[in-house]
């Protein structure tokens, strides 16, 4: 079996290199991402493996349908990049739902914590041999609220953390869990309670910009909003003017809604482009990190063994894959569909 690996950095071969040991599968691993632009390099191949700003749209649909790619393997847990309801009939698609939710969550605190108590400007005083303390007072997470908007794996560990530092946790979610320790509001009463709001759902058409001005207007003055979900889900136009406007207090991102050409790159020494990133990252309170939540070493050496499963599975299970994505609802967690056999 033959792996068309796309976006491939140093950090994602030794996890698949070791995955694939004693299997007859070769992976070829391409720097380039996967677009309209690449998609012929994947002639030849039955899986093209892809993270998460690779772009399967309708035309690259239709290029690996004509060469023959039996199967898009996703290599991460959020599917926003790929047109699944075209996939239909044409390819198949398999994600990885969860590799480590705790990498994503305990990145979101460390957000937190670094945007309150402002690590990264001592950091830089203290290189500098200057200790004073002025302009760094914070404030004490413990009998704060924090609002969680989606308590799936990662909402839901960020959720105990959050309780640890003795948080009142609340939360808004389509389908609230029971017992899972959260009170759950209406979206307005998240706004109106929250200290600190965290956005842990997926990008989906409902979801897009759900973080725009109108709904910043309904929050607290000085609210502390963590982004470790997608870039989408804020409008960063109406963040900006939240923060200069005073009504946001902070803000830790690490995503962004154009991140596509950018993050994962080294750009130090070019000049930015992106002037609404360039104007973020300005701020003092902002704290933008290039899509680093998921990586920690568990979470790569999980990423590799399922997506090699999944595969496998794909292959010698007559195409059966739990982890395949449901081509009419676009989703996996609350299918409705039948999940024992195939979508098509
Ligand atoms: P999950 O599927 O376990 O949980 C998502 C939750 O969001 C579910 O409970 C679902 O009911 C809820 N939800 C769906 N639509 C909603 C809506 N309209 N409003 C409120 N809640 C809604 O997913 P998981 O593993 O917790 O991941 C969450 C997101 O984190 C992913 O979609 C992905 O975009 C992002 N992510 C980011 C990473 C990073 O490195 N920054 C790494 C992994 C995931």
């Amino acid at each position: 079996m033959k792996i068309a690996f796309f976006d491939t950095k140093p950090y994602d071969k030794p996890g698949f290199e070791k995955s694939i040991e004693n299997n007859d599968i070769t992976i070829k691993f391409f720097e380039a991402k996967l677009c309209e632009d690449t998609v012929q390099l994947a002639e030849g191949y039955d899986v093209v493996c892809i993270f998460v700003n690779d772009i399967v749209n309708k035309e690259v649909i239709d290029k690996l349908y004509e060469y023959g790619v039996k199967l898009v393997a996703l290599r991460c847990a959020g599917y926003n990049n790929v047109d699944v309801k075209k996939c239909y009939k044409k390819i198949h698609v398999v994600h990885v739902p969860a590799y480590s939710p705790y990498a994503v969550a305990e990145h979101s605190m460390g957000l937190l914590l670094t945007l309150n108590r402002r690590i990264h400007k001592a950091y830089i005083r203290t290189k500098d041999f200057n200790f004073s303390l002025n302009g760094f007072t914070g404030f004490d997470l413990h009998g704060k609220t924090v609002g969680i908007i989606g308590t799936g794996k990662i909402g839901c560990v960020f959720g105990d953390i959050c309780r640890g530092f003795g948080m009142r946790t609340v939360a808004y979610d389509s389908f609230p869990k029971e017992n899972s320790g959260f009170e759950y509001l209406t979206l307005d009463e998240l706004y109106e309670q929250s200290d600190i709001i965290s956005l842990h759902c997926p990008l989906t058409a409902e979801t897009k910009h759900m973080i725009d001005e109108k709904a910043i207007a309904k929050m607290k003055k000085g609210v502390v909003l963590i982004n470790t979900s997608r870039g989408g889900l804020i409008d960063t136009e109406s963040l900006i003017k939240g923060i200069k406007e005073r009504k946001i207090g902070a803000a830790g991102l690490d995503v962004y809604e154009e991140e596509g050409n950018i993050f994962f790159n080294d750009f130090s020494g070019h000049i930015m482009d992106d002037d609404t990133l360039a104007r973020l990252i300005s701020m003092p309170n902002i704290i933008v990190t290039g899509h680093q939540a998921f990586l920690t070493q568990e979470a790569l050496n999980n990423i590799a063994q399922t997506t090699i499963d999944n595969i496998i599975s794909f292959f010698s299970n007559d195409g059966v894959c739990e982890n395949e994505l449901c081509y009419h609802c676009g989703q996996v967690s609350h299918c409705q569909h039948i999940r024992d056999k195939k979508c098509f």
